[in-house]
């Protein structure tokens, strides 16, 4: 009934997260050469120009601003680059959808003007599935347009280089004011465009993988999503109570095959399974108490406790398997946040954006879902996701907006391999969910649905 359809299927968005493309050149002729890229904070290329050891450049104020120009231009191309690949990857899936929608309907009319030969159910299926994907037509034709607009900036981008180069063979002649002005403003719009691209709305989830069986029943493994993307370690926390053992792995396959690099003691034992690393330091529950620690990993120290003010503990406002899952602990593309309940709530799921260093709530939203009645929950690009159980047949049920403020009760099914689901958490740096499904180490992969606006809004 609710399986996916073969289109839904065919859109997995690839996001090229941790793939940059290589080193872009400029020809040594015009002595410019630039070295290496990587990701900053922001998600823009990172690169380093070296200019010619006796450039004309060189000489005054002038030639140093042009300096700078270059290395700008340079550092959108390659930033271009990047959401280029992204979106033709994108692009070409989107494209084998928009056909198949097509072939379908198609294939629909053709049954619609023959429908005494079909059986009536078979007919009434395909209709429903029909008319559920009307809705993406619109998407679609956005995506169009946005693909359009990638590729006005890539000339603009294309055609203020060789303004440049002309600059510096021409020095003087050009209003430097005017063209800075227009970098800037490329600059702008290629972040915002950048960011709205990869942020997106949950679609499909797949899989699982399953990375590994040990431990309990119940536990927590992760990986820490603001780390660099050289470092890959893995924490693994077995158990919900009564535990304080965290092991580290430096990588995926050490994690599989059981080399450990480091055990930490931590100095309170913990509560449920719904920790996180993020930005080197571990985030958890202490155990019989609302209080949230941040360790850091680096030192091995406690650097924050603090109480989430009224928030449920001790099984009091558990997710649906217990395990005193009162107060669940995760981090998006946006930052850190926590799930729990209050009283004054009536119980219902309580979201907490927090700030990392002092765990104070920055903004707090009230939703209506009780938490009781909620498998997990995790974050997406600001994002509430929360499913209806731990158990076989679990989906992700709602939806909480927290730059809308509104809810949507939404069904996107996904395989609980294992039948009982004690973890599921978001990684944005892997774009990928961790899961703790009965003792196994399962990942899941995400898809997610960019919905970009064609007009230049900030
Ligand atoms: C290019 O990117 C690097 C790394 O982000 C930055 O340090 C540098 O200032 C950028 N150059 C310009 C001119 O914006
Ligand atoms: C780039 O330059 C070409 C030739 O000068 C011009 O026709 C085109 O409109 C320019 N494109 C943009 C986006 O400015
Ligand atoms: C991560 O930690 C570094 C070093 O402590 C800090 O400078 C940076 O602001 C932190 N990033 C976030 C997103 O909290
Ligand atoms: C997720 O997708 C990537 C790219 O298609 C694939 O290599 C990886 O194995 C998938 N992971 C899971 C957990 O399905």
């Amino acid at each position: 009934m609710r399986t996916q359809s073969p289109l839904v299927a065919v859109v997995v968005v690839p996001l090229l997260f941790g793939f940059w493309p290589s080193v872009t050149t400029v020809g040594p002729r015009e002595g410019w050469q630039v070295f290496g890229s990587a990701q900053d904070a922001d998600g823009r290329c990172v690169c380093t120009v070296v200019a010619p050891g006796q450039s004309l450049c060189s000489r005054d104020a002038k030639g140093r601003q042009l300096r700078q120009l270059l290395e700008k231009v340079q550092n959108m191309s390659q930033s271009m680059e990047v959401l280029n690949l992204r979106t033709q990857r994108d692009f070409q899936y989107i494209v084998r959808m928009e056909s198949l929608i097509k072939g379908l309907r198609s294939k629909f009319r053709q049954m619609d003007s023959d429908r005494r030969t079909l059986a009536s159910k078979n007919f009434q299926e395909l209709k429903e599935k029909m008319d559920s994907l009307q809705p993406l037509i619109p998407v679609l034709e956005q995506y169009k347009t946005d693909a359009r607009i990638i590729s006005q900036f890539k000339e603009e981008i294309r055609n203020l280089s060789s303004v440049l180069l002309a600059v510096q063979e021409q020095m003087g002649t050009f209003d430097y004011d005017e063209l800075n002005q227009k970098v800037l403003s490329l600059e702008n719009r290629l972040r915002s465009c950048m960011s709205k691209l990869t942020c997106g709305k949950l679609l499909k989830i797949s899989g699982p993988l399953t990375v590994k069986t040990s431990g309990t029943r119940f536990g927590a493994w992760m990986t820490d999503p603001q780390a660099s993307p050289e470092n890959i370690k893995v924490w693994y926390m077995d158990g919900y109570t009564n535990n304080k053992i965290v092991k580290e792995y430096q990588s995926m396959a050490d994690f599989v095959s059981g080399v450990e690099s480091r055990t930490y003691s931590l100095p309170f034992k913990w509560a449920g399974t719904n920790h996180v690393v993020y930005n080197a330091s571990l985030y958890y529950n202490k155990m019989q108490s609302n209080i949230i620690v941040r360790y850091s990993l680096e030192t091995g120290r406690v650097l924050t406790q603090r109480a989430l003010d009224s928030a449920g503990f001790h099984n009091v406002y558990p997710y649906t398997w217990g395990g005193f899952s009162d107060i669940d602990l995760m981090a998006d593309e946006l930052g850190l946040w926590a799930v729990y309940a209050t009283n004054r709530n009536a119980g219902n799921v309580v979201l907490s954006r927090l700030d990392p260093d002092t765990l104070r709530p920055l903004a707090t939203w009230n939703t209506e879902y009780s938490k009781r009645n909620a498998g997990e929950a995790f974050m997406i690009c600001g994002t509430l996701y929360v499913t209806n159980s731990h158990l076989t047949g679990a989906k992700v049920y709602y939806t909480y907006s927290t730059r809308t403020s509104t809810y949507e009760y939404i069904d996107i099914p996904f395989h609980n391999q294992y039948f009982h689901m004690s973890m599921l958490d978001y990684n944005a740096r892997e774009r990928a969910l961790y899961g703790w499904n009965n003792g196994h180490q399962v990942l899941f992969n995400v898809t997610l649905f960019h919905i970009i606006q064609s007009d230049d809004d900030a």
